[in-house]
């Protein structure tokens, strides 16, 4: 039998500080005695809580509420069971969102489902492979004559949606947003029950991907006439007497005659204050119609966006008719240049800037795919951590969030559609994507494929690709297309790019750039290296890896190895690892009992392996001196062991026991290392520039564990009923240190205004429950997520392992006002 690397990396065969953003309110522009009408003319509620949730069942209809019996499409207002007034939910969950049903599941030993983070959804698994939910809200009666719409960021995935008995419609990609009008729908004055079957049966990648409605739903109240949905665009153009932005802004006239409409747009500073206003002249637009108007707007000393001062400015636009403002609003915004040199890279601002990315699915510890908000802040916060400036939303469009995040902290997005198809449904998630994205400053490419084995080389993925880049132009002319490619470079998919993406394949890189020296390029994907978080002996039978710099597949390489290719060529504009994260699924090079990957540079859990801090060494920019491994080897005295250190220093020297063990020179982008006989004590580096030592590191052999230690990541939360934190527990000794090869059973209890949401270890082969309130700790560690309520207050978390006592945190939550909620 062939194997395709697929199969292998399934059958694990082969081996060779976050800035803290609080909702901002709208500002009231009116001018002082005008009659414009109050600010309220879009509503958009969150349609996060109070949702009941059941598996259903994909072969049976009678465990299925009835589906695929009776005559579902015949007659409107007749579709769906639990659409009924009169339905009883009562034996149904009660559920807030994002929630994903996958987490829940138990862990099963399929090898099909191996890449998958081997949970029971597919063909195979009916009964858990169907999720219900069910809402109801009030529409009050006073919405008459308003448009209302539902919004929904992303369900996975196959969603088909009702709303009072009304087939709403159905949507397939779990990574599309997707909205229904439902104006005609609703009752006024009285309940509206919507109702959504998802199916997880099939999957759409080859990585986790979680099940059920995992992203906001948003309930949308405006006017007849107002922008439609990522109706406004604005563009910029950097010269020597500012900035010229350039704001495309759709109207569209639901009401039932021609209406004249004006379009007001006014940038707002990052301070918020008003900078320049431009109010268009009247337009016609025809009952039922959309039209666009175009604003030129100037701002005279423009602050651009960037990596390390990331500012924002805010476009508020509103369409008035007459003097009535029918809609209002606003779009987060940066100003700044891009642009792709074949010979240099990438600047941003006219600066080169290395790309120094990685890849990432949006699964993390505890949750799945249900991130709350601030969990994608915590991810991009950790990156930079490491001087990683750009991340890749590697193989779908990300949660919106995560956007806001890398606008917010400084994090370039190559923004990455699912679905490589030149038909609807392929064209559809690309549009949504890039209608959704186009005005986030930190996204500056959209990446159209990765490694589309049938085509990429072919004359068929060069008409396929032209037609998806032509469509990306359209939506966008500010940003290249890119796709990630393993092979076909030169041909097929390649010629229709504006940037060529590596995925692997360094050998054929230098070979390209000869034969295509006017095409700009980079890595789209680089390293897949294995480590395990806190292994330094591998165990195959347990499924870990040594976290030595040292395990990576046949096509992929070490950080050493890639990291040293790339900063030697100036031509290539840097890469993305894989992974930033590890990620649930693709436990190469292992398979069951492993259900996680090795390949992230921080595990599950955002716990650092070793290799973050060689990324640091050479990324960040800061002196960075990093001793492993452990120095707990009771057992092993005598034997070799092989010491590490991770520095951008001139040299480091080592101390075994107080005498040294030698220095080493630094060599540019690698590491140094040395062999020494294990004896109990402590190993300490000492990291020397111009002949001083600047910084030292050490490693204690420690003592038993005696207690825990909580560790907040932020501390107070906003009483919102979303804001979130991350609790590290570790297992220390007598003296403090944390005790790296720990496993004790930790249960964590949490009480006051906060609940607990989930639990990790970030051990790749744990089958314990994201849910908690247990989990062992990996190699010393495990966190608890924790979530605040809506009352503010305190939280008290308390956690407990046997033998080793209690530790407690109090996290305070200070009033927050919620983001306004559907009722
Ligand atoms: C790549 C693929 C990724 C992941 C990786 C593992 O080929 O694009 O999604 O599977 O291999 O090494």
């Amino acid at each position: 039998m062939k194997m395709t690397r697929r199969d292998i990396l399934k059958a694990g065969a082969t081996l060779s500080a976050a800035a803290i953003t609080l909702p901002v309110r709208p500002v009231d522009l009116r001018e002082p005695g005008s009659d414009d009408a109050a600010p309220a003319a879009r509503e958009r509620l969150l349609l996060d809580t109070g949702w009941r949730f059941h598996l259903g069942h994909a072969d049976d209809p009678t465990r299925d509420f009835g589906y695929g019996t009776g005559d579902l499409f015949a007659k409107a207002g007749e579709f769906f069971g639990p659409s009924a007034t009169d339905f009883d939910d009562g034996a149904w969950s009660r559920v807030d969102l994002p929630h994903d049903w996958a987490v829940d599941l138990p862990f099963i030993n399929d090898p099909d489902e191996v890449g998958h983070g081997s949970k029971p959804l597919g063909r195979k698994y009916p009964d858990t492979s169907i999720g219900w939910y069910r809402r109801t809200f009030d529409i009050p009666a006073t919405d008459s004559g308003r448009r209302i719409s539902l919004e929904f960021d992303g369900v996975f995935r196959d969603c088909t949606a009702a709303l009072n008995g009304h087939y709403l419609g159905r949507n397939l990609s779990g990574y599309a947003p997707f909205r229904y009008d439902v104006t005609d729908l609703v009752d006024y004055g009285g309940k509206n029950i919507l109702v959504l079957r998802v199916d997880a049966t099939e999957h759409e990648g080859w990585f986790y991907e979680g099940a059920g409605i995992y992203r906001h739903v948003w309930l949308v109240r405006t006017d007849a006439l107002h922008v439609p949905q990522w109706g406004a665009v604005v563009t910029s153009e950097v010269g020597k007497a500012g900035a010229t932005l350039t704001v495309r802004t759709e109207v569209t006239n639901d009401a039932e005659s021609a209406a004249s409409v004006r379009v007001r747009s006014t940038v707002l500073g990052p301070d918020g204050k008003r900078i320049a206003t431009a109010t268009g002249t009247a337009m016609r637009v025809e009952a039922g119609a959309t039209r666009e108007a175009t604003q030129t707007l100037h701002v005279a000393a423009p602050r651009p966006w960037s990596l390390e001062t990331p500012v924002l400015y805010r476009m508020v636009t509103e369409t008035l008719a007459g003097t009535r403002v029918t809609d209002r609003t606003e779009t987060s915004f940066g100003i700044r240049t891009m642009r792709f040199d074949p010979d240099h890279g990438f600047f941003l601002n006219g600066t080169r800037v290395e790309l120094k990315g990685t890849c990432n699915h949006q699964d993390h510890a505890g949750v799945g795919s249900a991130l709350p908000d601030r969990l994608q802040e915590y991810r991009i916060a950790k990156l930079k951590e490491m001087g990683s400036n750009a991340y890749r939303t590697s193989h779908n469009p990300p949660t919106p969030e995560l956007l806001d995040a890398c606008d917010r902290l400084g994090m370039l997005v190559l923004d990455e559609t699912r679905m490589f198809s030149p038909e609807p449904e392929g064209l559809g998630q690309l549009e949504r994507m890039i209608r959704r994205d186009r005005n986030h400053p930190c996204v500056f490419a959209w990446s159209i494929a990765n490694e589309e084995w049938a085509v990429q080389g072919n004359d068929r993925g060069t008409r396929i690709a032209t037609t998806v880049r032509d469509l990306a132009h359209r939506l966008d002319h500010t940003r290249p297309v890119t796709a990630a490619m393993d092979g076909g470079w030169g041909k097929g998919t390649s010629l229709a790019l504006d940037v060529q993406g590596f995925n692997y394949q360094r050998a054929s890189i230098d070979d390209f750039h000869r034969r295509f020296p006017r095409t700009p390029s980079m890595g789209s994907e680089v390293a897949s290296a294995f480590a395990t978080r806190g292994v330094y002996v591998t165990d195959k039978e347990r499924g870990y890896i040594s976290a030595y710099d040292v395990n990576r597949p046949s096509y992929g390489a070490t950080a050493e190895e890639w990291w040293s290719y790339f900063a030697a060529r100036e031509f290539l504009a840097g890469g993305f690892v894989w992974t930033g994260f590890d990620y649930r699924g693709e436990p190469s090079p292992y398979a069951w009992p492993c259900i996680s990957s090795h390949f992230g540079i921080l595990d599950t859990c955002g716990f650092p392996k070793d290799t973050f801090w060689y990324y640091q060494a050479w990324w960040s920019g800061h002196p960075v001196l990093h001793l492993f491994p452990h120095w707990d080897w009771a057992g092993q005295e005598g034997k070799e062991i092989e010491v590490w250190c991770h520095s951008n220093l001139d040299q480091v020297e080592l101390f075994v026991n107080g005498a040294s063990a030698g220095t080493r020179d630094v060599p540019r982008q690698g590491h140094v290392s040395w062999k020494v006989p294990y004896a109990a004590g402590a190993i300490e580096a000492r990291g020397m520039q111009g002949g001083k030592v600047v910084l030292t590191d050490r490693r204690e052999t420690t003592g038993p564990a005696a207690s825990l230690r909580l560790v907040a990541w932020r501390t107070p939360l906003a009483a919102d009923g979303e804001d979130t934190t991350v609790l590290r527990a570790e297992v220390v000794d007598s003296g403090g240190r944390v005790v790296p090869t720990a496993d004790a059973t930790v249960t964590f209890a949490v009480s006051g205004t906060g609940r607990l949401i989930g639990v990790g270890n970030g051990d790749p082969s744990s089958h314990e429950s994201d849910r908690g309130p247990t989990r062992q700790a990996f190699n010393g560690l495990c966190c608890a997520i924790v979530q605040a309520s809506k009352a503010s207050g305190e939280i008290l978390v308390n956690a407990t392992a046997p033998g080793l006592g209690a530790a407690a945190t109090i996290i305070s939550t200070t009033p927050a006002t919620p983001r306004p909620a559907a009722p």
